[in-house]
């Protein structure tokens, strides 16, 4: 997490009004925290940073504690000084900037994400893109997979309440990101890293296709790493 923090910290330090793409999901979680430490310290500012988020959950509310959009508002976004979060896709496919409330915009109005983060779905997936999502995809809506609903369940009461449809930015807009950071943890994720990694570039691994992306880190655990030979 300190290691992903630094990387983040960095991009800010290099670029005070870079664009971050972030992401959700347990992997990020101390990354983020990292950052807030490191914010209340006064080493890091976040005033100038736009950020846009990767996914959300079809029809949860702003308030709904299993939004991504609530995700971040408490795992980040309430702790520092950030004005500027594109946190929610509309149908329009257009994203509602929350802090101020005021004016809307899409990923390109933004002028490109500098530095996104990702966190690894236990199917190869990022973001919600499943096996299979064509690559040249930009956001869209998606049908998730019964793993991806039986992986996420643990954030909810039961199964039943797992949406069954999300938003996400497609393949082709995480790799026109300049920079890409993966976040790995868990042994569980060791298989599937390996073959991110080195199995062929295929859409049933979508996450494979970052082998094309020329400027990505993956900041993983041992146990994530047990699989490669190093
Ligand atoms: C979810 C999210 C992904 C996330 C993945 C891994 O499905 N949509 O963006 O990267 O799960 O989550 P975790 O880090 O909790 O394993």
């Amino acid at each position: 997490s300190r290691k992903a923090a630094n990387i983040i910290s960095a991009q800010i330090i290099m670029k005070p009004n870079c664009v971050l793409g972030l992401a959700t999901g347990s992997s990020p979680v101390g990354t983020y925290k990292t950052a807030i430490e490191w914010y209340k310290k006064g080493d890091l500012d976040f005033s100038q940073v736009t950020s846009v988020n990767l996914d959300e959950y079809k029809g949860l509310s702003p308030e709904n504690d299993q939004s991504y959009r609530y995700f971040m508002n408490t795992n980040l976004f309430d702790h520092v000084n950030i004005d500027k979060h594109v946190l929610s896709f509309r149908t329009d496919w257009k994203q509602i900037l929350t802090k101020p409330a005021v004016n809307t915009m899409d990923h390109s109005q933004t002028g490109g994400v500098d530095l996104q983060l990702l966190g690894l779905g236990h199917n190869g997936h990022i973001g919600f893109n499943e096996p299979g999502a064509a690559f040249e995809k930009e956001t869209h809506c998606v049908d998730l997979t019964e793993s991806t609903i039986e992986a996420n369940k643990r954030f909810f009461e039961s199964e039943d309440d797992v949406p069954r449809q999300a938003y996400t930015m497609g393949i082709k807009n995480i790799m026109q990101a300049k920079k890409i950071l993966v976040v790995v943890s868990g042994e569980d994720k060791a298989d599937i890293l390996k073959e991110v990694l080195y199995g062929p570039i295929t859409p049933e691994v979508p996450a494979s296709i970052l082998q094309l992306h020329n400027d990505v880190t993956i900041v993983a655990d041992e146990a994530a790493l047990s699989k490669i030979d190093m």
